[in-house]
């Protein structure tokens, strides 16, 4: 199968979404998002969540193939996020593609979303075999991975010890009032501040962690910091906490990063997961990438944030590599690292 027409399904936060990809090329990318109907309590609501995912799912599924021009019939394969994320929302999306896979006969790979996330880069990047340092930061989980292949050779560097990056955007972002899901409004708000108004702290970037944790983050210290401030300064400027907490984010992330492909002798970054949709990451990356002659690949900022051609992408990988599908009837897990892409 050179070129498998492969159909993703994400369903492990509040995004029913469903990609479709032949080999590399994107053909659909739709997104449901629950995301209204979370927003007054403040935080993703599980069981909302599934309900909203069993509503949307079989007319998000006609929609992108209504997108792409593709008959179901015509799929060779179906890819699923099976973890990890909130079950009741990961089951909705795998017994809706163990339904399709066995009513089509066709193979079914259940994948992991954290590594889907670093494989949505082969969508827009050449070479996505190349041996690569990946930057993964998204709501629940950030770290720094080598990967040598990534359907089955991928070594975690290093991760947070406590918050992910997106997690200390989100609250902060309500420390500031600013609204649910607080990364993309915070991002926005920082853009009329100063970002070297206040130092606030780097965690883990103090000499003697760099050599005992160079690869992993802290962000509680940061968000504690936060906190002190908007205490002690009842006058404060948002936009200017806002664009200084993001500064203090972006800079460590990418310190470490870069130090990551500098001692491992890779010269390829992909930055991944939500929070790399942040504009100042991304413009900080660019020019630090550029001047350690790093080669910078990041997915367009829709295909950052939770989506289904990333389970597609991924799908299609699994298959040009070989790898035997997972055992249709699969379940989902909660919990599973981004060193294990494949479920079986
Ligand atoms: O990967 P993702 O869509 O879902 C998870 O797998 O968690 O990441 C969502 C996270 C949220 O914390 C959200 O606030 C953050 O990514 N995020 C951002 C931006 N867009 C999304 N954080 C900072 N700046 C953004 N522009
Ligand atoms: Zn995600």
């Amino acid at each position: 199968m050179s070129e498998p027409l492969v159909l993703g399904i994400e369903t492990s936060c509040d995004e029913t979404a469903v990609g479709i990809v032949r080999g590399r090329k994107l053909l659909a990318n739709v997104i449901a998002s629950s995301v209204a109907e979370h927003a007054r309590f403040g935080g993703v609501v599980p069981e909302v969540a599934s309900r909203a995912h069993l509503e949307a799912m079989q007319p998000t599924i006609e929609r992108a193939l209504r997108q792409s021009g593709v008959k179901l019939k015509d799929l060779d394969a179906v890819a699923v996020t099976a973890g990890p994320g909130l079950i009741g929302a990961l089951l909705v999306g795998v017994s809706a593609a163990n339904g399709v896979a066995l009513a089509l006969d066709k193979p079914l790979y259940g994948v992991n979303h954290l590594a889907s996330h670093v494989a949505v880069d082969l969508l827009t990047h050449e070479n996505p075999e190349r041996p690569t340092i990946a930057l993964l930061v998204s709501g629940g989980h950030s770290s720094i991975l080598q990967v040598a292949d990534l359907t089955g050779d991928i070594k975690s560097l290093g991760q947070t010890v406590d918050d992910a990056a997106g997690e200390a955007f989100d609250k902060v972002a309500r420390l500031l009032d600013l609204g649910f899901p607080g990364g993309p409004i915070l991002d926005n708000e920082a853009k009329s501040g100063n970002k070297l108004a206040i130092n606030f702290p780097r965690g883990l970037s103090q000499p003697k962690d760099m050599e005992s944790q160079p690869f992993d983050f802290s962000f509680s210290g940061l968000k504690t910091a936060v906190s002190r401030y908007l205490a002690a300064n009842p006058n404060f400027n948002r936009a200017d906490v806002a664009a200084s907490f993001q500064e203090a984010v972006v800079d460590v992330l990418l310190m470490k990063s870069i130090k990551a492909c500098v001692d491992s002798g890779i010269d390829s970054l992909v930055i991944a997961g939500g929070v790399a949709a942040n504009s100042r990451l991304r413009q900080v990356a660019t020019q630090r990438c550029a001047t350690a002659k790093i080669e910078l690949r990041t997915p367009p900022p829709s295909l950052c944030t939770d989506n289904g051609a990333m389970v597609a992408a991924l799908g299609s990988l699994a298959i040009a590599a070989g790898k035997p599908p997972s055992t249709l009837g699969i379940s989902a897990t909660s919990n599973c690292p981004p060193t294990e892409p494949l479920y079986r």
